[in-house]
């Protein structure tokens, strides 16, 4: 089986050489998020090892790798620091329109200053730069404008499912009850009466927001730096050759897709080289005998910007249990830190979970860590904040990967019940194992289908021809169709009314002259 899987990698790896020349790659990853830069870093690592010679504009470099050039964008961390954008997702603020426009506002700064950095100015007026292929991140499409100046084939990438929005410009089924916009509405199937409503409200707000209010104000801002004639963002995306999506159909709910968007999800990013541990943190999980707890919220939301009460319910419950617990958290010092909780700002994620003893893992729920505990089996508490987590967490729940509380409405007792109900209940486990089984039994890895296809569009020099055609609103819901069709049936209708009333007036006339006969 392995040895076929080896040989049939092989066949394939071969194959593509000898079809593909190398080429110049321009890849832009613009959002400051580690998660959002490692779902990729796989795929710039192998294109490297093809002979391929790469840009990336990246906010998270990695070490010096041959053929790989990083610009350094690591300065937007210092824009969210200054604009509180951990504050921000960390404390929820109760409109959420209002954590939209911040939320939003703060991205757009940071991928204009981006597009303004020096280094990429210099990229964007030399002339005799020159791109085989352009492959750019999509959270909001302003980085897609580059190919306005560099004229190449370009791809789409995303680290999480597309808005709706965008997934209607690539002729993606984008209908709101069977694919709820879950940054918006973390709606899971199947949904309710009132789910179904709100979540088509919510689509149409979002799209008429998107479209006509924020999509023209970053329009004109992406007019400044790369011309008058510099196409609208929503028709970028509309126009990509291809769109890879780090999307897993195990996890997610299926969706219709036109053959130019890729789904490369299923935990490829996740590395199978252990590591040894660090010597005294192998010490301590070697000594906990009752189990370990793994705890992490992730790189966006900090643990220590939580709220007092929040973090008392966790303090105070994981102290009256008997397991030992590691907890991800950025500053020194906690009060009222109970013995058996190790604080760190960093901890070797996958080589803990590889460790005999992980009993849990306490997760905002982030994708890219989900699919790392899958991998290896770890059974999941999720505490979903923002942005895919609250579906994502829905998903754990469906899936029976674990179970879901609300950091809103958290109390010990809640929070106690969960984790010894996952800790407890074996069936977890079971599903865990049968999917990660799932995740490996593929015809080609996420990272074999992205290398691919990316051959193919340098090979053929764009991916056009896989594009669906597009049609208007009021065609794709056939409204002019439907208002003929009207207009026939009353046509008719009225026409049947005149003919019948004259038919019957006739034999009315003739009837009465008979009478008078
Ligand atoms: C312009 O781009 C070319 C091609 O990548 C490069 O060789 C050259 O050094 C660049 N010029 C400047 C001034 O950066
Ligand atoms: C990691 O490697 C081991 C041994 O080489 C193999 O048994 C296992 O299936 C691999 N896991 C993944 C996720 O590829
Ligand atoms: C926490 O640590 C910081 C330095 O890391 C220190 O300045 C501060 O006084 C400490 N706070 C408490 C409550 O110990």
């Amino acid at each position: 089986m392995r040895a076929a899987t080896v040989f049939k990698s092989f066949i394939f790896l071969a194959c593509s050489i000898s079809t593909c020349y190398n080429a110049r790659i321009l890849a832009s990853i613009p959002t400051a998020s580690y998660s959002h830069q490692v779902a990729f870093r796989p795929i710039w690592k192998e294109l490297a090892k093809r002979g391929h010679e790469i840009v990336l504009m990246t906010t998270d470099p990695m070490e010096d790798i041959e053929n790989i050039k990083q610009i350094d964008m690591s300065f937007s961390y210092d824009i969210m620091k200054k604009e509180k954008y951990n504050e921000l997702v960390t404390k929820k603020i109760e409109d959420p329109f209002k954590f939209y426009v911040k939320f939003v506002a703060i991205f757009k700064k940071i991928y204009f200053e981006q597009l303004r950095h020096p280094e990429v100015q210099a990229m964007i007026h030399n002339k005799s730069e020159q791109f085989d292929l352009l492959m750019i991140e999509v959270v909001f499409p302003i980085h897609l404008g580059l190919v306005e100046r560099f004229k190449a084939p370009l791809i789409g990438l995303s680290s999480l499912d597309l808005a709706n929005r965008f997934h209607n410009a690539l002729g993606n089924a984008a209908h709101p009850v069977l694919h709820p916009d879950t940054a918006i509405v973390p709606y899971f199937y199947p949904l309710t009466l009132k789910e179904r409503i709100l979540s088509t409200i919510a689509g149409a707000i979002s799209t008429i927001y998107g479209n006509y209010f924020l999509g023209p104000s970053l329009d004109s801002e992406l007019q400044k730096i790369f011309g008058e004639k510099c196409r609208k963002m929503i028709d970028l995306v509309g126009e990509v050759d291809m769109m890879f999506m780090n999307v897993n159909p195990i996890l997610h709910s299926i969706r219709a897709l036109s053959p130019r968007t890729i789904l490369f999800g299923g935990g490829f990013h996740v590395e199978n080289k252990t590591k040894p541990l660090p010597k005294d943190l192998k010490r301590y999980l070697d000594n906990a005998e009752n189990g370990i707890i793994y705890f992490s919220l992730g790189s966006n939301v900090k643990s220590h910007l939580l709220s007092d009460n929040l973090k008392k319910v966790f303090l105070e419950t994981l102290s009256e249990l008997p397991y030992k617990v590691l907890w991800k958290f950025e500053t020194e010092n906690l009060s009222y830190k109970p013995d058996n909780i190790w604080i760190s700002k960093w901890f070797p994620q996958t080589d803990i979970f590889k460790h005999p003893n992980m009993k849990l893992f306490i997760t905002q729920c982030g994708l890219q860590s989900m699919e790392e505990a899958i991998m290896h089996h770890i059974p999941m508490l999720g505490i979903p904040f923002l942005g895919d987590q609250p579906v994502n967490g829905k998903i754990l729940e469906n899936r029976g990967l674990g179970v879901r509380v609300s950091p809103d409405s958290l109390t010990k007792e809640i929070f106690r019940n969960a984790i010894e109900e996952v800790i407890n209940n074996h069936l977890y486990k079971i599903n865990l194992i049968n999917t990660a089984e799932l995740f490996t039994d593929v015809e080609m890895t996420g990272l074999e289908k992205v290398v691919w296809w990316s051959e193919y569009v340098i090979r053929n020099k764009g991916a056009k021809i896989l594009k669906s055609t597009g049609v208007p609103f009021y065609q794709y819901y056939m409204l002019d169709v439907m208002v003929f069709i009207l207009l026939m049936i009353l046509t008719f209708l009225f026409l049947s009314k005149k003919c019948f009333s004259l038919f019957m007036s006739c034999i009315f006339r003739s009837s009465k002259k008979y009478k008078e006969q």
